[in-house]
């Protein structure tokens, strides 16, 4: 059974939409570790130890957040800037994380059509997200297709729930070891190279 941490980071919880209900899916499971980073560390102080402790414990990394500008909230930066330091997650000694998996799960105002060539914000998630593909590469991390919840300003009740419901049985999968791509449904960001998805 794998351990799984899940990292969420969102500004403006209290007004979500759609993170509220994905979150409630999912931070009870079994074998699951929720960790609330704005909750955690309000004045973006974080504790590097700890945080660097959890991530020894778990064998999947969940990056939990809303798409802003192109990028993740900036508390879910400063955590990258803090906790994945030199010698310990990359440089010649920093092999801590090697062999965990990572799992982007973002959403994203904007529908699906508008990110790609022809559309509105030209490029792909999968380009937006290329930075964190990268990270999680130098630290010897596997990057999964990322899951993405797309055009939630336009989403319903029913189909904001059905999206949970998916992001659930993709933690429950991850959990067991089975294939996430059993959920059915489920659309993963996968203009990766093929070498690169790997779930
Ligand atoms: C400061 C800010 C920046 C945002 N940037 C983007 C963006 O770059 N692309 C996009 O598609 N949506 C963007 N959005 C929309 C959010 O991604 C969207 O509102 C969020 O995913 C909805 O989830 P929630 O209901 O849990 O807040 C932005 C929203 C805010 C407040």
């Amino acid at each position: 059974m794998n351990k799984i941490l899940i990292l969420f980071a969102h500004p403006k919880y209290e007004r979500s939409t759609t993170n509220s209900v994905m979150v409630d899916q999912v931070k009870d499971l079994a074998g699951v570790t929720f960790v609330d980073l704005y909750e955690c560390y309000p004045d973006f102080d974080i504790d590097v130890p700890r945080e660097q402790r959890l991530l020894l414990e778990h064998d999947i990394v969940i990056w939990h957040h809303p798409l802003y500008w192109y990028s993740c909230p900036p508390l879910m930066k400063q955590w990258i800037d803090m906790v994945l330091e030199f010698d310990w997650a990359y440089g010649p000694k920093g092999h801590a994380l090697a062999g965990k998996k990572v799992l982007q799960v973002i959403t994203t105002g904007a529908s699906r059509e508008v990110y790609c060539s022809e559309g509105r914000n030209l490029y792909s998630i999968n380009e937006f997200l290329r930075p964190f593909e990268q990270t999680a590469r130098l630290c010897h991390m596997q990057y999964m297709a990322p899951y993405a919840v797309m055009g939630t300003h336009r989403l319903n009740r029913d189909q904001v729930t059905l999206y949970a419901d998916q992001y659930r049985q993709i933690i429950e999968c991850l959990h067991s070891g089975a294939d996430i791509e059993q959920v059915k449904g489920c659309v993963f960001e996968r203009d990766l190279p093929l070498s690169q998805v790997s779930d």
